[in-house]
């Protein structure tokens, strides 16, 4: 029976990261003991009150109902607001659309752009839900792979020579999850100058812009765009304003695109609740000092963790530009789905394998260090024994 489901979900694989968590969590439910966690994607510190008191008041306000698909007018104002003064363009309310988190952003892009067999050129390691959206609308992939060497570099002559008259998307995401690699703007500027030439879609995961430990925010390929580029620029609240569990995100499209992204959002959510809209619409307002607050506290932990593990001797490290991760290559994880489960039994820390995140992920791992000095000291002590 179960054969008879739409096939393309069997090619979607539980992702190793949720594979390990999994085990970590049995493993705490077997023996009794605690996994002290680095394996996701985020932080332990919730949201500010600025946030969450608007939403509290929109509660109490009864704004509890049906709404935009795409945002209402005043959040889609304070987007546009955002981005103009981030990356010095022009873009008008109608070219943002909010939805549900970053994730469903993409989603919706990969159904927006993307038919049967279209080829679809990614710049990995890279988050693997990346890739299911992907898959799900049966695209091919081309991975072009960062190289590792003291720091992750991109061959630009690589990714360009990937990019063919056959290339329907072009997805990169920078700065970067797990790897804190960054694109530089003439970089992105000869990129978009040939996605242009090769006429494909751009698809831009720029979650992290203001993850950064030099200067305000990363380079976007928005500040160098012109309004008939065909590009998708793809942000959330999740990274820089300590929201990941209120699911909110945004897409930067051309205008004319709106109104079908609109038709997408219905059929899924519907669009994000008017309540969660109007706390989101206070970090905005108030983004120079969140973003301030959550980036002191990063500050410390990155240069914390990178500074104990740099002296290590068992494993190769790079002090991240972006991001919230330190992925390092461990010399004895070739299979890092099972170092990881036996590193849970030896150390009780909960890392993410680094074939999760593609091709040149394996031999990897991720450690999210978006957490306190404290917390980050025990996993240290407890991973020591085992990395030097
Ligand atoms: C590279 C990247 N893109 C997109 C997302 C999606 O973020 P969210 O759906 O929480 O907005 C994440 C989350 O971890 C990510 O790491």
């Amino acid at each position: 029976m179960i054969n008879s489901i739409n096939k393309n979900i069997f090619q979607i694989k539980e992702t190793p990261i949720m594979e390990v968590a999994n085990y970590g969590r049995n493993f705490t439910k077997e023996t009794g003991k605690e996994v002290y966690p680095a394996w996701f994607g985020e932080g332990n510190i919730s949201t500010d009150k600025l946030i969450y008191n608007k939403t509290i008041n929109a509660l109490k306000a009864g704004e509890t109902f049906y709404t935009y698909q795409n945002g209402i007018p005043e959040v889609r104002e304070e987007i546009s607001k955002y981005m103009n003064q981030m990356f010095d363009v022009k873009t008008s309310p109608f070219q943002h659309s909010i939805v549900n988190g970053g994730m469903l952003g993409i989603k919706i892009c990969c159904e927006i752009v993307l038919e049967k067999g279209d080829e679809v050129v990614i710049v990995g390691p890279v988050w693997p839900n990346i890739r299911s959206s992907v898959v799900l609308r049966e695209a091919v992939i081309n991975e072009v792979s960062l190289d590792f060497d003291k720091t992750w570099t991109l061959d630009l002559n690589k990714l360009l020579n990937a990019i063919t008259n056959k290339t329907k998307l072009v997805f990169i995401n920078s700065p970067n999850n797990p790897t804190g690699w960054m694109l530089n703007s003439s970089e992105q500027q000869i990129i978009l100058d040939h996605v242009r030439e090769k006429n494909c879609w751009l698809l831009a995961d720029e979650v992290y812009h203001r993850i950064v430990y030099q200067g305000n925010a990363s380079s976007s390929f928005l500040s160098l765009s012109e309004p008939e580029d065909k590009l998708l620029v793809i942000n959330s609240s999740s990274k820089s304003f300590n929201m990941t569990g209120w699911r909110v995100g945004w897409i930067t499209h051309p205008e004319y695109l709106g109104e079908h992204i609109a038709k997408l959002i219905q059929i899924s959510t519907t669009g994000v609740p008017e309540f969660i809209q109007k706390g989101f619409i206070e970090a905005l307002k108030n983004h120079e000092f969140l973003v301030k607050e959550v980036m002191k506290n990063l500050h410390v932990s990155r240069d914390f963790v990178y500074n104990k593990m740099k002296h290590w001797t068992k494993l190769k490290i790079n002090k991240p530009e972006s991001a919230f991760y330190l992925f390092f290559k461990a010399n004895d994880a070739r299979d890092s789905i099972s170092f990881c489960k036996n590193l849970i039994k030896k150390t009780q820390v909960g890392l993410a394998p680094g074939v999760a995140f593609g091709k040149t992920g394996d031999n990897f791992l991720r450690l999210c260090f978006a957490a306190d000095v404290k917390f980050l000291e025990n996993i240290l002590n407890r991973l020591e024994e085992e990395f030097n």
